[in-house]
Parts: structure tokens; sequence; C-alpha cells
């Protein structure tokens, strides 16, 4: 194990508030690059992508310490220059980065990002992928910078802390606001799926009759901007992979969600479907489901055949409004 000392979700996540040091050569790895473009031990190397539940987050790595990183860059400007940036942070000097994208997701721009950090870059095309290899330069350029742009940070415009990369990150989405914006009061324990920013808990907490609720994602920075954004004692916080149900929460009274349709940026379909069957696992019997979905997918069927009772309450914008009761 290349690090000396190991923490978990939530504590690892709080970005910079402690800072872990890599054991001399180690290597950090964020997301998952192919390893026919960029060979790195999965087993060894550090993950780093808040989108791997427990990794360790790149801004939690001391400065100068590490032997290599490699960034399967995110495709947002700030999100990709966020990790580039940490990555050049936490490189030991003469260390090395390598970063890949795929051509149509950021590729073509990671040399001149890279070149305005002040490094000499060589760039290679494979598999639709551009790749790029660099040396920590001596004195890098606009660290701080990128990585102001691209951290969490609150937005006075939405009144909410937020970070480029999670969902919706700078607006409300127009089928979350969907749901808010229908009257609903729910009460006793429930969870929110896929919860963002929070928006949808911040929105069911005004109910003096919720007793609780545990907000999921599978993004560790979705999770830490959402419990800065509820601010309720009344709300559990956890990193999770909904794909597969978590054992607690379990028996609730009520379940919120968005589900997501989308992975790595492909459409994914049995996201949804996964989302709608772990809901069914946490609830109780007679325990209630509000969802929101785009008009385009077809939930219908899938809702109907697990449960009891559904019904559309509002078809607005684009996007339709369940309940559906266990
Ligand atoms: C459509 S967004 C809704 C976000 C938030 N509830 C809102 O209304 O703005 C779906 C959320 O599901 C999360 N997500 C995607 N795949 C997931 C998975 N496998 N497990 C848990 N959360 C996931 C995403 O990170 C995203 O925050």
């Amino acid at each position: 194990m290349s690090l000396s000392a190991i923490r978990t979700w939530p504590s690892s996540a709080r970005a910079s508030a402690a800072e872990t040091m890599p054991t001399p050569g180690a290597e950090a790895v964020y997301g998952s690059p192919l390893p026919v473009l960029a060979p790195v031990s999965m087993l060894e190397a550090i993950q780093t992508s808040p989108l791997v539940v427990d990794a360790l987050g790149l801004e939690s790595l001391a400065d100068a310490t590490l032997a290599r990183v490699v960034i399967d860059a995110p495709p947002g400007t700030l999100e990709r220059r966020y990790a580039l940036a940490h990555g050049l942070r936490a490189l030991a000097p003469g260390g090395e980065l390598i970063a890949l994208a795929r051509k149509d997701r950021g590729g073509p721009r990671l040399a001149g990002e890279l070149q305005s950090f002040g490094c000499t870059v060589a760039e290679a095309a494979k598999r639709h992928h551009r790749i790029c290899r660099c040396s920590r330069p001596t004195a890098p350029l606009g660290l701080k910078a990128a990585i102001a742009a691209g951290g969490m940070q609150r937005l006075p415009a939405l009144g909410l802390w937020s970070q480029p990369g999670v969902f919706s990150w700078n607006r409300i989405d127009p089928g979350s606001a969907v749901l808010i914006a229908q009257p609903w009061r729910p009460a006793g324990v429930g969870a929110d799926l896929g919860c963002g920013l929070g928006v949808l808990s911040r929105t069911v907490l005004a109910a003096p009759t919720v007793t609780e609720v545990t907000l999921i994602d599978i993004d560790r920075r979705a999770v830490e901007a959402a419990r800065l954004n509820v601010g309720d004692a009344r709300a559990r916080f956890i990193q999770h992979d909904l794909r597969r149900p978590p054992r607690r929460p379990a028996d609730l009274d009520f379940v919120v969600m968005n589900p997501p349709f989308h992975d790595g940026g492909s459409q994914d379909r049995s996201l949804g479907h996964a989302f709608v069957d772990t809901a069914v696992a946490m609830l109780k019997v007679g325990g209630v489901l509000r969802m929101v979905a785009n008009v385009a997918l077809p939930y219908e069927s899938i809702l109907a055949a697990r449960f009891a009772e559904v019904d559309q309450l509002a078809q607005v914008g684009g996007y339709k409004l369940f309940e559906a009761r266990k």
C-alpha cells in the first residue's frame, strides 16, 4: 500500500482539510484509462476520481510527492483543468504526468492546457484519444487559478455550494424544478437517490413531518456540496454506487429522485432502471416514490411492474412527474 494514511469517506473528501503524504515513488490515477493507452497498475496506484467510491481526492495529496500521475481527463473544461492542475501540484520535481481524453471529449485541448501550465508536452493520437505526456515544470504556472475555478465554490445566484463536474453544477435542472414546484408533504424517514447538490432534499426537509433523509450519490463532490447546502440535523450523507442497493437505509416511508440516464457520457437507460429497483428495495410496503424524468424516457412499464399504484402527477416542459406506492 502506497499511502502512509488511509482515510475513507467522508473525511478524505474534505478538500485540503487534511493532507495525505504518499510514500516516495507513489503513483496516482484519476479514472480508469484504457491500459493500451496509458499503462497503470490499478491495484497499486492511488485512485483519485471523485466518481470512485472511497477514492482519495487529488486535492488531499500533499504537494510535490508523486512520481507519476495518470489522468483520464473529464470532458468539462473547468473540471479538466482542475484535475490537471492538482496532478501537477502533487507531482514531485521531475515526476511524469500522462493525461488522455477522447477526441470528442476534450482531447484536442489537453496539450494547450498543459502548455498553459508551463509544461513541454509530447502528444500522441491512438484509438480516438489524444495522449499527452510531460514532466512537472520547475515552476508551474497558473495552478492556483485553475484550482480555484474548478474547486468547491458558493454560487451567489443559486445560494448553493457546487463544483464543476457535478450534475447541473451551476443551474437548477429543469426536471428537478418540476418536482420541486409540485406541492408535497412527505413524512417520516426517506432517501434522496442521486442527490446531486441536494436541491430535492432541501424541498423535502421543508416539511416538518420528515424525521430523517439519507442523501446518496456516487459523486464525492456532489455529496460534499449537498452536505454544505442542506445543513439540517435530520440529513445523513453517503457516497455509494446505487447500481448496488445499500443495506441501509431500509423500510423507508419515501424516496425522492431525478434518476440519471447517462454513464460516462453515453446514454444508459439501465442506470435509471437500477435506481427504480433500488428505490423499491429501500421502501417499506405502502412507501412512496416521487420521481421526475424526461418525457422521452419510458419509465411507465418498470414502475407499473414494481409498484402497486402509479400516478403521473404532472407533465411540464418535457418532464413527467410520477408518484408510485409500493
Ligand atoms: C439527474 S442527476 C439529479 C441530481 C439531483 N437530485 C438534482 O435534482 O439536481 C442524477 C444524479 O445521480 C448521480 N448518479 C449517477 N450514477 C449514479 C450511481 N451509479 N449511483 C449513485 N448516484 C449516481 C449523479 O452523480 C447525479 O448527481
